[in-house]
């Protein structure tokens, strides 16, 4: 089965072809394509939503037609189209559903809607050049927990099968990804600042500075990360003059305090619910500190066998994790019954 998954939920546009294997043990990429809009970006610090969909409308129908010519598949040997019908921007989600409405009428194919945390999940079930495992999807076993770790959201979901998620908690605030771009900002550093902050607290040190690990010990599994950033302000304030050094202490220490909360109450959740799989997706999970010291953890606690990571480039916003959830939900909707939600969340 071959699947085109479309994603345009934030600044990426993104289009990917993903088949099943024979017996759908594996999911294979045959293409991956990923344009973002990241450098206009920079210059204003953060994401601009008219911006970003105005660079989408640019890109859609070329990422697409690559996403086609490199997995060498013409239109007709589709089995289905996927697309994330939610939560992100609305002018970008629009861009992403409007196109996959028209070409599921076009070449009369199945449309499958998906939520884009969701989808984040999925990044796991893929096996790309990196992944050694052969049964890779196989190995997922249920009830799985899934930790979502992006730039908007921080979520643990239990999911009991696919198609059949119940949601546990999430942040109350500002998302893992969200601090640290906030944070970084606070610094002076680029966005997004989640992968700089990792590198500059390579050169730090994570105990340069004590910062608060909101609600590691609440019996529950929320999460609260905009004390963190309050506490970083109130620190970088009686700093005289920010330096490389102190900015990487700074890095390493608040890099630390999310690692901490992340992963403690990831493993009490897991503990708890006695799944057979962890799951962890979205932008953060790329960060090699967090996927260090969850594994390191995960084997103190004897669950480093259940734990799945997914590989780095497919941590961040892409359309194949798209394609794979559509797979494994395979769903489809009339075409014209399906519109953007912004606001989507866990049912
Ligand atoms: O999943 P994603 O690409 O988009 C959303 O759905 O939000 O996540 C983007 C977020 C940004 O906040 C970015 O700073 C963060 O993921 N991020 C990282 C790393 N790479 C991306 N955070 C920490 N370490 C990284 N290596
Ligand atoms: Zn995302």
């Amino acid at each position: 089965m071959n699947i085109l998954g479309i994603e345009t939920s934030c600044d990426e546009t993104a289009a990917a072809i993903i088949e099943s294997t024979k017996n759908n043990a594996s999911i294979v990429l045959r293409s991956n394509i990923v344009a973002t809009s990241l450098l206009l970006h920079k210059k204003t610090g953060g994401i601009i939503p008219e911006t970003a969909a105005r660079q989408q409308i640019l890109y859609i129908i070329p990422v697409i037609q690559k996403a086609l010519k490199d997995a060498k598949i013409s239109p007709g040997e589709l089995d289905a189209i996927a697309v994330t019908y939610g939560p992100g921007l609305i002018g970008s989600l629009l861009i992403g559903v409007e196109t996959a409405k028209t070409l599921s009428f076009v070449w009369n194919k199945p449309l499958i809607p998906v939520n884009h945390l969701i989808g984040h999940l999925y990044a796991n079930f893929i096996k790309d050049k990196t992944s050694s495992i052969q049964d890779l999807a196989s190995r997922i076993q249920f009830p799985a927990l899934g930790l979502i770790v992006s730039g908007g959201h921080t979520d643990l979901v239990l999911i009991k099968n696919h198609g059949n998620i119940v949601w546990l908690g999430g942040t109350r605030d500002d998302a893992a990804g969200e601090a640290l771009d906030k944070i970084g900002r606070l610094l002076g550093l680029s966005y997004p600042a989640g992968p700089v902050i990792e590198q500059l607290a390579q050169k730090g040190n994570a105990k340069a500075y004590n910062f608060p690990r909101p609600m590691i010990d609440s019996n529950d599994f929320e999460f609260s990360f905009s004390g963190l950033k309050t506490a970083v302000f109130r620190e970088v304030k009686t700093i005289q003059q920010l330096n490389n050094l102190t900015i990487a202490d700074l890095s390493a220490s608040v890099q630390q305090a999310i690692i901490d909360v992340l992963v403690k109450k990831t493993l009490n959740a897991a503990k708890k619910y006695n799944v057979k799989s962890i799951l962890m997706g979205g932008g953060v999970a790329a960060n090699q500190k967090l996927r260090d010291e969850l594994l390191l953890k995960s084997r103190i606690q004897n669950l480093e066998s259940k734990l799945f990571v997914p590989s780095k480039s497919l941590c961040t916003d892409n359309a194949a994790m798209i394609a794979t959830a559509a797979f494994y939900n395979n769903k489809p909707v009339v075409w014209n019954k399906i519109s953007a939600n912004p606001e989507l969340y866990f049912d």
